[in-house]
């Protein structure tokens, strides 16, 4: 009988290892499974990366556009407040600097309409609110103030302002171009940030002295 207890419990036993190895094989397969699902989500997550990393440049580049069509309506505009600058202004060094300016600006304008062409677009405007309340904040002064060195003064602030949101703009523009690999734009953009600093540079000599001459 003893004898017979054994056999059964080595049955037993043999039985309980082949059920131990059937599980095991189980879980084996079942982690195999995990692991291919798992696999399967991570590619999936990468996909939706990169999908939505297209929608960001895809983003981007409609960003681009916009701000090209802000500042190419802030550039118009200029072309029209520039020679009322000039015309109110009392420095004749003022004066030229504003009439340079224009022509500098007329640049500007084709500059913007040859970024458009290049990425086979007509150019288009969009009102800039900021440029509208900067100008118009020049023409309060100018109603504000008598023909003299305090309107230059008043005049120079506006027309620093001005220059001061085209620079950013310009500089904002110039880094989208370049991530967005628009050479040709990045080269055109760049040019133009370049003018915007020298007249801001020469608005600010331009300013030292009235305030001096003022002063004296
Ligand atoms: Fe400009
Ligand atoms: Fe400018």
């Amino acid at each position: 009988m003893a004898i017979s207890t054994k056999k059964t419990k080595g049955t037993a036993g043999k039985n309980s290892e082949k059920e131990d190895i059937i599980t095991k094989k189980t879980s084996t397969s079942s982690d195999k499974k995990t692991t291919a699902s798992s696999d399967k989500k991570e590619m999936k997550k990468s996909e939706q990366k990169d999908s939505k990393k297209s929608d960001k440049s895809k983003n981007l580049q409609e960003l681009f556009e916009d701000s090209l069509k802000d500042i190419l309506w802030a550039e118009k505009k200029l072309l029209k407040a520039l020679p009322k600058m000039e015309k109110n202004a009392m420095s004749d060094r003022l004066k030229k600097a504003f009439a340079d300016h224009l022509e500098e600006t007329k640049v500007h304008v084709e500059r913007l309409e040859q970024c458009f062409e290049d990425m086979g677009q007509k150019a288009k405007t969009k009102k800039c609110d900021a440029m509208a309340g900067i100008l118009e904040e020049a023409n309060s002064i100018i109603k504000e103030t008598e023909e003299g060195a305090v309107r230059d003064a008043g005049i120079i602030a506006a027309a620093q302002k001005v220059e001061h949101y085209e620079i950013a703009t310009y500089g904002t523009l110039a880094a989208f171009a370049k991530v967005l690999e628009q050479e040709s734009a990045l080269d055109l953009l760049l040019k133009t940030l370049e003018e915007e600093k020298k007249c801001d540079d020469s608005l600010t000599k331009l300013a030292d002295t009235n305030l001096n001459a003022k002063a004296e």
